[in-house]
């Protein structure tokens, strides 16, 4: 019936109409204030009015959405509903952690759980549709974007972008129609995460073997989610802007993967084609990013100027405006938006779900399982409870808007718990803080750049006097929420203005140091690794971010988050991943310099892909294959006893990794397959079970064709990427 009623309604609809259901347009005013009167939005409005406007974005709370949708129901001819788009990244006004520690959690369930709480917000408030989840797969944490991502790993990466796609959208296509739901969008379209030297918006100059084997995949995996839309990207791809390209919107996307959605251009990437070199004007930009399936503008204002005009003249054919209308129409009747316009705009629900005791109950929930013990020599963690006088150091410690993260457009300035209350509230320790100095100098907000405190040190002295007298030190350092995100890149990536000397003062007067570590990529902190003996990965966590810091350092939750990215020793390793190939010098045979390694720095990362401790200890034994050798398409069971040695009740996200030894094209050394999160008792003891199938033991070749390949394989199965106990198998 979806079909039919498009096909009833594309009956009615003049060109002008349908070009008008492509054409998206930023919030541009008060809509309930006066009419615009001059410039863009007295245009934009009249552009509603006229019916030419299919989508608004960043249009929020259901008074506003109310009246822009009132607007396109009863004013324009055919009256059809607006679908409002809004980048919910890491909740709407709940916030949860950014999503690059979420993926930290390596649990799936926490991480749909997490998706809900914000499409439940955001469908409150009259938003219907994310530009979320971002499933960029990146290597290189000079990135900003790397936060609005799942790491490195293309795997975990699949899998988080079910479990975030699930969560927005429900578990079925039925389920998009429900108020609590809304449309979901796999962003960036595709190989954003590789910018050249991590500069954002650069250039992108990778292999077919990654583009099929490393970023493609979660892609697909959100296509096989029942993803509705899809962002396509600002970069280049051999040449090809993204939204000019055909072969990977046209030929993969809705061809190969038979994607049934829209695909929305990133904010003026139509536009930005003629900046790239790609289009000499406005009007090839458009028929470019039409013909090769860009089906809605956001914000380039191009195809509501060029697109009429461009089928007339037979530069774009109106079938392909056909289908990419019929696209749009058919997400906006799955959501329910013929059926009632105002579905999503009811200030009751609107007042009962923001902010609500659940929602905030469920981001602290995830921000707990996102934190990563990265180091815990001296015992000095979990905290006592009582009888201890702490010291707790770092800006960051008493700042409630950084914790919130990057992408937060929609949360209020100072909602964070900071980690000064989160501490305040275990009231047996004798708890005092000092700034020790202010990490950034003038405005601090998400469109500015941030400039950071390099010279003051005068709150030097008076930190060190609380540590001295202390008998742990809490340092909470880092970088500001903001720091991180669209347009973030940077080229150092150690700790920001004066921390790392501050740092290293009272290191000089107390070693008995917890650094917890506030930021949206990896950091190098050679350092403080290889002095401070106890880390903590703590990420943005969000409006709950303290809560769950205190809770975490005071052992009423054991950690049990793994790196979802490498940290690298020095921005010169970067990009740096686990997955890398073996190169034909891998070790140092000859024992001279030719092999393949720096001269000044250890290849390996800091902290590896899959890294996290725990308050207890994990023993893993017995490895087994179930044979030794398999036919193609045979099940490969691979099991393995994890023990709970410690003392402390934990969970442990167990790890399998594969290694095809030889093949057709060389692999990498390792390949996440599988990974379980598993709960275990001080002292109990479970087997887990992996099956591998082609699914995991195949690889794309350089056209796209998937290969599965005689040959030994290796496997490792451990709590990290840079150990574990190791077996190996014959495929026949
Ligand atoms: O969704 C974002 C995208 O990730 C970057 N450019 C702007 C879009 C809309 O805000």
């Amino acid at each position: 019936p979806t079909e039919e009623r498009i096909n009833l309604l594309m009956k009615q609809m003049t060109l002008e109409e349908k070009v008008g259901q492509m054409n998206q347009y930023n919030g541009f005013w008060e809509v309930t204030g006066p009419a615009p009167k001059g410039g863009n939005a007295e245009l934009k409005y009249k552009h509603l009015r006229d019916g030419w406007v299919g989508s608004m974005l960043t249009v929020r709370g259901t008074k506003e959405v109310r009246a822009v949708q009132k607007i396109a129901v009863e004013e324009t001819r055919l009256g059809i509903p607006l679908i409002i788009g809004f980048d919910v990244i890491h909740g709407y006004k709940t916030l949860s952690p950014i999503p690059l520690a979420e993926a930290a959690s390596w649990d799936m369930e926490a991480i749909k759980k997490s998706a809900q709480i914000a499409a439940d917000e955001a469908s409150a408030v009259g938003i219907n549709w994310t530009f979320g989840p971002n499933v960029d797969i990146s290597n290189d944490a000079r990135w900003g974007r790397v936060m609005e991502g799942a790491g490195e790993d293309p795997y975990l990466g699949s899998k988080i972008a079910t479990a975030r796609i699930t969560g927005f959208q429900g578990d079925s296509r039925a389920d998009l129609a429900k108020v609590n739901t809304i449309a979901a969008c796999a962003k960036h379209f595709a190989a954003y995460g590789f910018v050249e030297s991590g500069r954002d918006y650069n250039s992108v100059d990778i292999s077919n073997s990654k583009l099929y084997n490393t970023v493609l995949p979660p892609f697909k995996a959100a296509v096989d989610a029942g993803v509705r839309t899809f962002m396509n990207s600002f970069n280049i791809l051999n040449g090809i802007p993204a939204t000019g390209n055909s072969f990977l919107q046209r030929d993969i996307l809705k061809g190969k993967w038979k994607f049934d959605g829209f695909v929305v251009s990133d904010w003026a990437s139509v536009r930005e084609m003629i900046a790239h070199g790609f289009a000499k004007d406005g009007a090839e930009a458009t028929q470019k990013a039409v013909n090769a399936g860009s089906d809605m503008d956001m914000e380039s204002h191009l195809f509501v100027e060029e697109l009429v005009n461009l089928v007339k003249t037979g530069k774009v054919k109106e079938t392909l405006v056909d289908d990419a209308v019929r696209r749009i129409l058919r997400v906006k009747f799955e959501l329910g938006l013929f059926d009632d316009p105002y579905k999503y705009c009811d200030e009751k629900r609107e007042k009962a779900t923001i902010g609500n005791k659940a929602n905030n109950e469920g981001v602290l929930d995830m921000a707990k399982k996102s934190i990563v013990l990265l180091k815990n020599e001296k015992g000095l963690l979990p905290l006592k409870k009582s009888g201890q006088k702490i010291a707790l150091i770092g800006a960051l410690a008493n700042d409630k808007n950084s914790p919130l993260g990057s992408w937060r457009i929609a949360s209020d300035d100072n909602t964070a718990v900071s980690v000064l209350e989160g501490m305040q509230q275990y009231k047996d320790n004798q708890l005092t803080y000092e700034k020790g100095s202010d990490l950034t100098v003038g405005k601090t907000t998400f469109l500015d750049e941030l400039v950071f405190n390099t010279t003051d040190t005068s709150g030097f002295e008076a930190a060190k006097k609380v540590a001295a007298n202390a008998d742990v030190v809490i340092m909470v350092l880092g970088e500001h929420g903001f720091q991180s995100g669209e347009a973030r890149s940077r080229t150092n990536l150690d700790l920001p203005g004066n921390q790392q000397e501050l740092l290293e003062a009272i290191y000089k007067v107390n070693p008995n140091i917890v650094l917890v570590l506030n930021n949206g990529r990896p950091l190098s902190i050679p350092w403080a690794a290889t002095h401070i003996p106890t880390i903590v990965e703590a990420w943005h966590l969000g409006t709950q971010t303290g809560n769950a810091v205190a809770q975490v350092l005071y052992g009423d939750y054991n950690p049990s988050g793994k790196l979802p990215m490498s940290f690298p020793r020095n921005v010169g390793q970067c990009p740096i991943y686990y997955n890398n190939y073996n190169t034909g010098r891998p070790t140092n045979v000859d024992k001279n310099v030719f092999w393949s390694h720096y001269t000044d720095v250890e290849k390996t990362p800091q902290f590896p892909f899959g890294f996290g401790l725990s308050y207890t200890t994990f023993e893993y034994k017995n490895l087994k294959i179930n044979k030794t050798a398999f036919a193609k398409g045979e099940p490969v069971q691979v099991s393995v006893a994890i023990t709970n040695s410690g003392n402390y009740d934990g969970k442990e996200v167990a790890q399998l990794y594969i290694h095809d030894e030889s093949a057709s094209l060389a692999r990498p050394v390792k390949e996440l397959k599988g990974f379980e999160l598993i709960d275990l008792k001080k002292g109990e003891t479970k087997t887990i079970t992996f099956t591998l199938t082609d699914k995991e033991l195949g690889f794309f070749d350089n056209d796209g064709n998937y290969l599965v390949e005689a040959g030994t394989f290796k496997i490792m199965v451990g709590g990290s990427s840079d150990k574990g106990l190791e077996s190996s198998f014959e495929l026949q």
